[in-house]
């Protein structure tokens, strides 16, 4: 019997018009272009201003363009599996908001909560449903609101972040070869006291202490986290093309979670290919968290070819980190 496989037969995305630049932000902290552009790589940017425009709905902005792209019917979606760290509420899931706004009636949705992961977990999760034959249509979508959680008085942490939100179709395919081949995932709680919002949960409800000590913000020691996702995002991109004999001149493109241009440099110089073949964009919106590598998906979609060998890595928040191993199903219309 032909073994059934999770393949992305579609892309949608959506960023918001707004572009935070270097400059502007040089005015609201002590740092500088050149600063930002050697220590981390991005120019600009974009932030969603509308107060009453969240997550779910960049989220669901991007889901629109995908089921026009995919020709797809609402109540055709069997699942919608949201990757964020910044819902709209605690409650509900932002994947129930997202089905709600635009009329997903028959599927079952939820939330995953891996930091910068957020999108390799989810899409591994969606793909164990549809190889198991229980689901048919596959929505994964990582839609962040950043600019809510990043303090603007803190200039360790408020040039990397950024908002917008992108998405892909998983459906099942027996054609040989192509698909999600293989995925590793991992965790290591340790992690936690380097990078984690303290306020909002049942730990630190919020209080007028908790907001006075900014505690609703991105709390980050940089260093520690640069650390371990150099060494983490390097070591299991390298198991997993070691794993499935693929030699750098084979690999089509590396799709690098987006955080740091120095962490992204390093991850390709371990597995020995040259940044040409390595999926950058970090310039132009900066980290988006969970929404970073379907981004990075939906503006390399008309280069991409069917058989194309993709490792997409990540690492974030918990910490959490990962590395699948992808053959691109289709080409660019
Ligand atoms: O997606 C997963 C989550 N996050 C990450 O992957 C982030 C990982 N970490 C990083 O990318 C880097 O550690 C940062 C970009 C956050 C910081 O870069 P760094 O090279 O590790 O800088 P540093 O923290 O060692 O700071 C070096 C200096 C410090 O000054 P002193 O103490 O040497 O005088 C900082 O105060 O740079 C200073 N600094 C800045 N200067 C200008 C920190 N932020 C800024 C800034 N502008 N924005």
């Amino acid at each position: 019997m032909q073994q059934t496989k999770a393949v992305i037969t579609g892309v949608g995305s959506f960023l918001p018009e707004y572009r935070l630049t270097n400059d502007e932000l040089s005015r609201l902290v002590e740092t500088s272009d050149e600063w930002i552009m050697t220590r981390i790589g991005i120019k600009e940017r974009r932030i969603m201003k509308d107060k009453d425009k969240a997550s779910a709905y960049m989220g669901a902005k991007a889901i629109e363009e995908l089921l026009i792209k995919t020709d797809t019917h609402p109540g055709d979606v069997d699942l919608l599996i949201c990757a964020t760290v910044t819902p709209d509420m605690v409650f509900p899931a932002t994947a129930n908001v997202i089905s709600d706004m635009l009329g997903i009636k028959h599927a079952f949705s939820f939330d995953i909560n891996a930091g910068c992961s957020g999108f390799l977990f989810a899409l591994t999760t969606a793909a164990k449903y549809i190889e198991t034959g229980s689901v048919k249509k596959a929505i994964v979508v990582g839609a962040e609101k950043m600019s809510t959680i990043v303090d603007y008085t803190d200039r360790t942490v408020c040039p990397i972040f950024g908002d917008g939100a992108a998405t892909v179709m998983l459906e099942p395919t027996t054609e040989e070869g192509i698909g999600i081949i293989d995925s590793k995932l991992q965790v290591d709680g340790i992690g936690r006291k380097w990078l984690h919002q303290k306020a909002g949960g049942s730990l630190n409800p919020p209080t007028h202490d908790t907001i006075d000590a900014r505690w609703h913000y991105i709390y980050q020691e940089g260093q520690p986290v640069f650390k371990y996702a150099v060494s983490n995002m390097a070591d299991v991109s390298a198991e997993m093309m070691k794993k499935h004999n693929i030699y750098p001149e084979e690999l089509a493109w590396l799709v690098p979670h987006q955080a740091n241009l120095r962490i992204i440099d390093a991850t390709a110089r371990r597995i020995g290919i040259g940044m040409d073949k390595v999926m950058v964009n970090i310039h132009k919106y900066g980290n988006t968290t969970a929404a970073t590598i379907p981004l990075l998906l939906s503006e390399w979609e008309p280069k991409l070819k069917k058989g194309d060998k993709l490792i997409f890595v990540a690492f974030g928040a918990g910490f959490t980190w990962g590395a699948m191993y992808v053959v691109w199903g289709y080409d660019s219309k």
